[in-house]
C-alpha cells in the first residue's frame, strides 16, 4: 500500500470515530436522561463539524498551499452528508417513529426544521454527483457550479442551529463566525484572481487607444 493510500485509510478511519463513540456510549447506557436527543444532537454535531472541515479545505490549500488535502474532499464531504443522513433518519424514525404527517407538519411550520431540510437537500445532489462517473457525465462546468451548493447547505446548516436552541446562543454563533471566515477566504482569493485575470489587459489599454 502507499502512503497515500495509508493516509486516506488512517482519515478515513478517523472520520467514523464519533460513530463507533456514539454506538458505545449507546451500548453502555450513557447517553443521558434523553437518549434519543442525544444521538440526534451528537449526529447533528459531527455532520456540521464534517461540513465544515469539507469547506476548510480549499482555503487551506489557498493560505497555505497544502495541494494534497483535495484528495480528501470527497471523503470529508460524505462523511458529512452521512452523518447529517444519520441525524435526519434519527429524528424521522426514533423522534417522530415515522410519523409522515407530523414530520411534514415540522417541515412546514418549524423553521429551523425547514432549514435543516434545505440543508440536507442541497447535499443530496452533491452527494449523488461525488464520483467520478457522474463529474465526467456533467461536465467539469456543470459539476463545479451544482457543487457550489456546498455553500447554501453550509449556511442552512448553521442558520438551522442557530434557530433550534432557545438561550445560549454560543455554539452556533462559533460555528457561524467559522464559516463566515471560510467563505470570506473564498472570496477574497476569487477577487483576487479576477483582478489579476483583468490586470494585463489593462495595461495594454493605453498602447490599444
Ligand atoms: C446540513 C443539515 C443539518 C445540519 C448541519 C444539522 C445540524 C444540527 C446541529 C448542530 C444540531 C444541534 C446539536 C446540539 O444541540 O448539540 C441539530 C439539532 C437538531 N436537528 Fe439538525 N442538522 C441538519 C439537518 C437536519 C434535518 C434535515 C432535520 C430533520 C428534518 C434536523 C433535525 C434536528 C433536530 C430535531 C435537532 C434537535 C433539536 C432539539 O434537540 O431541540 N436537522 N442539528
Amino acid at each position: 500500500m502507499n502512503l497515500r493510500k495509508l493516509i486516506k485509510s488512517v482519515v478515513f478511519t478517523i472520520c467514523l470515530v464519533p460513530a463507533a463513540l456514539l454506538i458505545w456510549r449507546a451500548y453502555n447506557d450513557d447517553l443521558g436522561a434523553n437518549p434519543i436527543e442525544a444521538v440526534i444532537r451528537n449526529l447533528g454535531d459531527w455532520g456540521l463539524r464534517f461540513l465544515l472541515l469539507d469547506l476548510a479545505i480549499t482555503p487551506a490549500r489557498q493560505l497555505f498551499g497544502l495541494s494534497q488535502l483535495a484528495s480528501y474532499r470527497r471523503m470529508i464531504g460524505l462523511f458529512s452528508f452521512a452523518y447529517i443522513s444519520l441525524h435526519l433518519s434519527a429524528y424521522i424514525g426514533l423522534d417522530q417513529f415515522f410519523a409522515w404527517d407530523a414530520i411534514w407538519r415540522d417541515i412546514v411550520k418549524r423553521p429551523y426544521i425547514t432549514f435543516g431540510m434545505a440543508a440536507w437537500g442541497a447535499l443530496l445532489p452533491l452527494a449523488i454527483t461525488s464520483t467520478n462517473a457522474m463529474a465526467k457525465r456533467l461536465g467539469a462546468k456543470r459539476w463545479r457550479a451544482l457543487h457550489r451548493l456546498i455553500y447554501a447547505a453550509g449556511i442552512a446548516g448553521v442558520v438551522h442551529y442557530l434557530l433550534l436552541v432557545k438561550a445560549d446562543i454560543r455554539d452556533p454563533i462559533v460555528y457561524i463566525a467559522i464559516l463566515i471566515v471560510l467563505l470570506a477566504i473564498r472570496v477574497i482569493f476569487a477577487l483576487r484572481l479576477r483582478w489579476r485575470r483583468l490586470r494585463p489587459s489593462r495595461s495594454l489599454e493605453p498602447s490599444q487607444t
